[in-house]
């Protein structure tokens, strides 16, 4: 899924997807929940929670299959995660940071209620090894949307 055209271009390990595996099965401050479809996986939805109290929010990461983009699913996907870590986990913030150039996301996310922070310079590796942009966005839990 990772390697695929369409998600690829927007996850920069993708061409190493054993690291990718690795990442998902050891990193215990990284939960990762699967995005079903009529009981096909379309896609992962990750969380990082920050646990300090006087700091606390929780960073969010998605990726949806091609053949799942395009139908507002992640958005959706989005919106059910932050409800449950609002109403459970207690957040009251939430930070994504899409690629600047990755104006598909932008759009999604600014649907959900996120907000732009700021851009982060060249804090994200392309595929290709050059590095790029990404802009920072927050929401807190009254802006769900
Ligand atoms: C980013 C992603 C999660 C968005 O979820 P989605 O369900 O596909 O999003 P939506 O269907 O709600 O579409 C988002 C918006 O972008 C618009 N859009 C679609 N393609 C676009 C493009 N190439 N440029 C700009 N906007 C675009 C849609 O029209 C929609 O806007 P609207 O709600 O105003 O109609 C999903 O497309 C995805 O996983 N993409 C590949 C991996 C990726 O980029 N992950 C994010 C890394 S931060």
């Amino acid at each position: 899924m990772v390697a695929a055209p369409g998600v690829r271009e927007w996850w920069p390990s993708a061409d190493e997807p054993e690291r990718v595996r690795e990442e998902l099965r050891s990193d215990a401050d990284y939960a990762t929940f699967a995005i079903e479809v009529d009981g096909e996986l379309a896609g992962w939805l990750g969380v990082e929670e920050e646990d300090d109290p006087y700091y606390r929010s929780a960073a969010l990461d998605i990726i949806l299959a091609p053949g799942y983009q395009g139908r507002g699913l992640g958005p959706e996907a989005l919106r059910t995660m932050i409800r449950r870590l609002i109403e459970e986990r207690g957040h009251h913030r939430f930070t994504i940071d899409p690629a600047v150039e990755n104006e598909r996301a932008i759009r999604a996310y600014e649907s959900v209620g996120f907000k732009p922070v700021g851009v982060t310079r060249r804090s994200e590796r392309r595929p290709d090894g050059t590095w790029r942009d990404s802009l920072l966005m927050d929401l807190l839990a009254e802006e769900l949307r």
